[in-house]
């Protein structure tokens, strides 16, 4: 599996979709940069994503809110106190993790009794040495362990396992004296190591902070200190915030609230009423602790967005009808649908804000990773804005608009209904790049040779043909200037379109040249032969099955456009 990952990282590169970014001057952890395959297959499922949600329907609409937020705005959201995650340090590696995605101690036990082994695993022998020299001198002074190669073998005289909330664990290490050294155990490690030298976990904000301010915020912060006396009614840090605050503002951490403090605009000059929703995409922003899997979890990252404002006695059904049309646009565009699941969160993992949420999760080769969440945000966000601004965002009561027969959710209509109301929001959020990784996944495949040469494997990427960063690649059997004149007539009939197509007219043979686009999953290759120049047609190749039509030059645009459509949201324009 993970070299069947390795190998779809190296493709990526080789090929033009993803390149670390500042790579010549040795690169910048967990940030990415799109190649020119990479941006197309972006914008496809971006596409795809908006055609669904905002030109197949009537009742949405789209919207581009400005990415530097002022603090009030995430203030009242709860972002600034409650978008954290846990931390916690290893004093031994130095690596940062958070303790809910940490495994549990591996632990070899002796025969029958609660002694054993701790097996410390380093990147190397010289890195292990360092980390037992550490140990003994600072961490866990006289306890006994044996260094082999790259690992370090800690003896455990008594291993006591926590309770469900991380409490009362224990390790005693055997010492030289006899006496055991105890460490606490929560019930998680450093994943890396399996070190359980850590310090207490910590909440950490996950925003990125800045200040709009011609003067530099640390000259300010500079001059509060000096200024600052043991008198002071306010203790330093709190003295600091007070002076930055009017110019500090956030890289947004989701676009989402954008959405919500314009609430009151979009109403008013859509003209509009609940139930209807505002989409956006646009780029998001976390401080994570741990980046991880290429672009799965970076700090930058972008994000398609939905907040759908309803009535709230008719919030249940929209939020099933959301998770259902959501999963559809994830299963029309899967070539495994089998490595796609729904998964509803149990309390204890839900954001701040959602009193409901399920997530899509693809199978990804390292394990199920979330790629969307449909959230049910009740009223949170717009009454907490509400209440911390001059806005209004309540609405005329209407007729409902769901009857009797769906989800049995009309035992929530009130018989008296209030006169106004502040809508319910039911959110879809999909992470784009993690949308990207998890269909280049789904759609990597090898094919082996049978020739019995013993060749390594090809790569088609199977991507649904409306994803494809390349639609068609015309192909003329050879160069010569005869075969040009219909290559290009029909690569531009199919530009005409909006459809990236490429002329291939390399010397390379006709199958190497089928092989590389198969590679970057183009679906149709259209190859200008002979035959091409007596009577105008050309064969169409199907990437997935290898066949070939024979079609008259102006029917390619036609045949398609045709495969393009096929089962496009079919549920919603039928
Ligand atoms: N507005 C709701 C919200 O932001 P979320 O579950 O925190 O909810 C939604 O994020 C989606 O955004 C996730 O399902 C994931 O696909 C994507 N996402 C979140 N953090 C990410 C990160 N650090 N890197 C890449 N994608 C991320």
């Amino acid at each position: 599996m993970a070299q069947r990952f390795r190998a779809l990282l190296d493709l990526c590169k080789r090929r033009g979709f993803l390149y670390q970014s500042a790579e010549i001057y040795g690169g910048l952890r967990g940030a990415y940069d799109y190649g020119p395959l990479g941006v197309e297959l972006k914008k496809n499922i971006l596409n795809s994503w908006w055609r669904r949600h905002v030109y197949f329907r009537d009742d949405v609409v789209g919207l581009d809110t400005s990415i530097i937020t002022p603090h009030p705005v995430l203030k009242a959201s709860g972002h600034v106190d409650e978008f954290t995650d846990l931390l916690v340090d290893c004093t031994l590696t130095k690596e940062r993790f958070r303790p809910d995605k940490a495994p549990p101690l591996t632990f070899i036990a002796d025969k029958e009794n609660k002694s054993g082994h701790i097996p410390l695993t380093a990147p190397d022998k010289a890195t292990a040495v360092a980390w037992q020299k550490l140990i003994q001198e600072q961490l866990a002074p006289g306890i006994l362990m044996t260094l082999k190669n790259n690992q370090l073998l800690l003896q455990v005289q008594a291993l006591t396992q926590p309770d469900e909330q991380g409490q009362g664990g224990m390790i005693a290490f055997a010492t030289e004296s006899g006496q055991p050294f105890n460490v606490n155990y929560h019930g998680y490690v450093e994943p890396d190591s399996n070190s359980p030298f850590l310090t207490d976990s910590r909440p950490f904000n996950l925003m990125f902070k800045t200040f709009l301010d011609p003067i530099d915020p640390i000259d300010r912060v500079i001059q509060t200190t000096k200024n600052h006396s043991p008198d002071n009614s306010l203790p330093l840090r709190e003295a600091v915030d007070e002076v930055l605050r009017p110019s500090t503002v956030y890289l947004r951490p989701e676009t989402a609230q954008g959405v919500f403090i314009n609430f009151e605009q979009v109403v008013r000059t859509m003209k509009t009423k609940p139930p209807f929703g505002i989409a956006q995409v646009g780029k998001s922003f976390r401080n994570e602790i741990r980046l991880e899997h290429g672009i799965f979890r970076t700090p930058e990252f972008e994000q398609l967005e939905l907040e759908y404002f309803v009535a709230p006695w008719e919030s249940r059904h929209w939020y099933n009808y959301w998770r259902r049309q959501r999963y559809q646009w994830w299963m029309e565009l899967a070539s495994h649908p089998d490595n796609f699941r729904q998964r509803d969160h149990s309390a204890n993992e839900m954001a701040h804000y959602a009193t409901g949420c399920t997530d899509v999760e693809y199978l990804f080769p390292w394990g199920w990773g979330e790629v969307e969440g449909v959230a049910h945000r009740g009223n949170y966000d717009l009454t907490q804005h509400m209440n911390n601004s001059n806005a209004n965002f309540e609405v005329i009561e209407d007729t409902p608009t769901i009857s009797a027969d769906v989800d049995g959710d009309v035992s929530m209509i009130p018989e008296e209904r209030p006169a106004r109301y502040v809508p319910h929001v039911v959110e879809s959020s999909c992470g784009l790049n993690r949308a990207m990784l998890a269909f280049l996944c789904d759609a990597f495949h090898e094919v082996r040779d049978d020739s019995g040469k013993n060749k390594p494997p090809r790569t088609v990427l199977k991507l649904h043909p409306r994803l494809a960063p390349i639609k068609c690649a015309v192909m003329p059997l050879t160069g010569k200037p005869e075969f040009m004149s219909i290559t290009q007539k029909v690569a531009k009939s199919l530009r005409r379109h909006g459809w990236y197509t490429v002329v291939e007219s390399q010397k390379l043979k006709i199958g190497k040249r089928y092989y590389r686009h198969d590679e970057i999953g183009t679906p149709w290759c259209i190859t200008v032969d002979y035959q091409s120049l007596e009577d105008h047609t050309v064969t169409i190749r199907d990437r997935d099955t290898g066949d070939q039509e024979r079609v008259h030059w102006k029917e390619v645009q036609h045949v398609v456009a045709k495969r393009l459509m096929e089962g496009e949201a079919d549920d919603l324009l039928d």
